[in-house]
């Protein structure tokens, strides 16, 4: 296999604007939102969109309940007009409900449904989903085989660097899942014994990409244009899939994608523009899920965006005990100085009333 540091990418700029076409489904530009349980919310992701998302996947949900008509895992699958092309991202370990579940995305309009093969959590192996089922590529391309023959829309899966050192098997298992029929793939470096320690391994990211036609997004410690460019020539991938490092840091989709195609990166929000976004997505998060849940989902949500900023401890420390939107308003117009009006909600109220807060998860 010829290794991709050997044959580097060519310079970023000839990527510049790269669509990536995943099935029949063409994603405009190379960077994705990765599905990030309790922080990808529809109002987190629509801003994501607005900075230069291409892709954005939902938070996962349980393929099983779904398949046998539970109403509030439906109600998770919430997504905007505006979302487009947007991902459903399931869980499971069953061929027959893996392909419901698929024919009920295809339904409420999603144009891809993914499928989580890098979750760690206990919650989700034990039942033989998420990474476990990376432990057995024959068997599990199998199953997909039989959801992609059912599924109306392309199915993409996200995988981690294998189980653990002794079984970085994510070349094969990408080759045995681009046999199933799947149209594209998201690897996430580490193994699952790593969970989120050490650093994403690019290089087996690029012998994914090397071993399959399928598109190929490279996941893992991507939060700066350097860092998107170390991903592509090294791993030589036809996107970028960022998770944390767009965690109360929307604008780094517009910092990426402007240095990809040669262009300087537009500099990071004035710390009053940040508060006028943390307000947005406060109103986003209220309409979807609720002012008490929301203020929840916010306590983390919130903080992430005051990092490296002055005063940013001090927002932070205030953030934990947010109960209400005058709580956080007033924090935000204390420390990060926003002092212009409430921002509308970036999204509609879903049908039916507040959502119910999604799995706990991860990948
Ligand atoms: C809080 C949290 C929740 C996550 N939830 C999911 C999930 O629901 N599905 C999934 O495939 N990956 C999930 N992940 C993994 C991320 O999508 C991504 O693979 C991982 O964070 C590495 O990429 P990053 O370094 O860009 O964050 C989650 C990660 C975090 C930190």
């Amino acid at each position: 296999m010829t290794s991709p540091l050997a044959n580097p990418m060519p310079s970023s700029v000839t990527r510049s604007g790269d669509a990536v076409q995943v099935g029949s489904v063409r994603v405009p530009g190379p960077l994705a939102l990765a599905p990030m349980a309790g922080f990808s919310n529809l109002a987190y992701r629509v801003i994501a969109r607005r900075y230069g998302a291409s892709l954005t996947t939902t938070e996962m949900v349980s393929a099983k309940a779904l398949a046998s008509g539970n109403e509030k895992t439906r109600r998770l699958l919430d997504r905007d007009p505006s979302e487009k092309p947007v991902a459903a991202q399931l869980f499971g370990a069953d061929a027959r409900d893996l392909s419901e579940a698929a024919r009920i995305v295809a339904d409420l309009g999603f144009d891809i449904v993914d499928v989580n093969m890098g979750c760690p959590v206990p919650k989700i192996t034990s039942g033989g989903a998420g990474c476990a089922l990376m432990s057995d590529p024959a068997q599990t391309s199998k199953m997909i085989e039989r959801m992609v023959q059912a599924s109306p829309i392309p199915v993409t899966v996200k995988i981690r660097a294998g189980l653990d050192d002794s079984r970085r098997n994510a070349p094969e298992m990408a080759r045995a899942l681009e046999s199933a029929g799947v149209a594209g793939l998201t690897v996430h470096g580490r193994t699952r014994q790593q969970l989120y320690s050490g650093r994403a391994d690019r290089r087996l990211i690029g012998e994914v990409k090397t071993a399959v036609r399928i598109p190929v997004f490279g996941n893992g410690d991507v939060n700066s244009p350097s860092e998107a460019e170390d991903m592509l020539a090294q791993a030589g991938v036809d996107g970028i899939a960022i998770g944390r490092g767009a965690l109360g840091r929307p604008w780094v989709f517009a910092q990426i994608r402007a240095v990809l195609r040669g262009e300087s990166p537009p500099p990071a929000p004035e710390i009053s523009e940040v508060g006028r976004l943390v307000l947005e997505l406060m109103e986003g998060v209220v309409t979807l899920y609720g002012e008490g849940t929301a203020m929840r989902i916010m306590r983390r949500l919130a903080s992430d965006f005051s990092h490296g900023l002055p005063g940013g401890a001090r927002f932070r420390e205030g953030c934990v005990r947010v109960c209400s939107r005058a709580d956080l308003i007033g924090l935000v117009r204390t420390h990060l100085h926003y002092d212009g009006d409430l921002p509308p909600s970036p999204v509609e109220p879903p049908a039916g009333g507040p959502l119910p807060l999604p799995e706990p998860g991860g990948g």
